[in-house]
């Protein structure tokens, strides 16, 4: 088992290598601006399955005893081919190796947490599965904007995106506009997806159509001044008590 790991782990470190990404990434992660604070991140990302606890907390004391950026790297690769090693269930996790336009928007919208601000329950700690991405039931306060939750974006038709163009899509993930004109609140990510590749944009587009349409009409967006239906993420000043959670 071990064997196999390490022996994983080179294939990885080789993969590593050849991808400019992966460098990139892991250059910002053993910068000491970023320090390590980055690395579990890599391991959902990797799509290799559910991450074990007992993976992540060896993999941490490895990383504690590494003393250069090789060290470091070599304990993220063991740790990912540990995580191979326990996979289990894969079913809503992307493949590490995304060969169609579909498999490769999978994995986009897995890491770029697309999910988070778009499925119901989300932030409750229970994502609805037969709403996947099918609008979501809280909001963020943007002082001055109103309140704005991610909406519908399952190829329904009617309450979806199912009537959008792969241009309008694009546009709206990409710069924030909307068909209808309305630019979108900026919580939404469009100023970091605007650094998408044209195919990576494309990708997306193909996997948010090949989903199952979800007829959901999410409330919102709410204007200032209007009264907010929907539990919403708030700024507060300093000083204010933190909220107990919903019952
Ligand atoms: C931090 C939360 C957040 C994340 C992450 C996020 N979105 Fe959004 N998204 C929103 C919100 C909020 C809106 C609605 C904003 C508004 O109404 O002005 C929105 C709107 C959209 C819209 C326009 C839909 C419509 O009907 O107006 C699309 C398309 C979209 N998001 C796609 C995506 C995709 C694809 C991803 C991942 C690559 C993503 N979003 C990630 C919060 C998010």
């Amino acid at each position: 088992m071990a064997g196999r790991a390490r022996g994983a782990a080179a294939m990885l470190a080789a993969r590593l290598t050849q991808n400019s990404r992966w460098d990139d990434a892991n250059s910002l992660r053993s910068s000491k601006k970023l320090g390590n604070s980055l690395a579990p991140t890599i391991l959902p990302s990797s799509g290799a399955g559910i991450t074990s606890p007992s993976t992540i907390s060896a993999a941490q004391r490895l990383r504690s005893r590494a003393l250069g950026g090789t060290i470091m790297r070599l304990s993220i690769c063991i740790a990912i081919a540990g995580a191979a090693a326990v996979t289990a269930a894969a079913t809503l996790l992307p493949k590490a190796r995304a060969e169609t336009p579909v498999e490769r928007g999978h994995y986009l919208v897995v890491v770029a947490g697309c999910n988070d601000c778009h499925t119901p329950g989300f932030f409750f700690g229970k994502p609805d599965p037969e709403k996947y991405l099918g609008g979501s039931d809280v909001g963020f306060e943007i002082p001055g904007l109103g309140v704005f939750n991610g909406r519908n974006i399952t190829p329904d038709k009617e309450t979806g995106i199912g009537a959008w163009t792969d241009e309008e899509i694009v546009a709206a993930i990409t710069t924030g506009k909307r068909p209808d004109g309305r630019q979108l609140a900026p919580i939404m990510n469009y100023p970091a997806f605007f650094n998408l590749t044209k195919e990576d944009a494309v990708a997306i587009v193909a996997y948010l159509r090949s989903i199952p349409p979800v007829n959901n009409k999410a409330p919102g967006p709410y204007k200032p001044g209007e009264k907010v239906t929907i539990f919403t993420f708030s700024i507060l000043p300093p000083g204010h008590e933190a909220a107990a959670a919903p019952k």
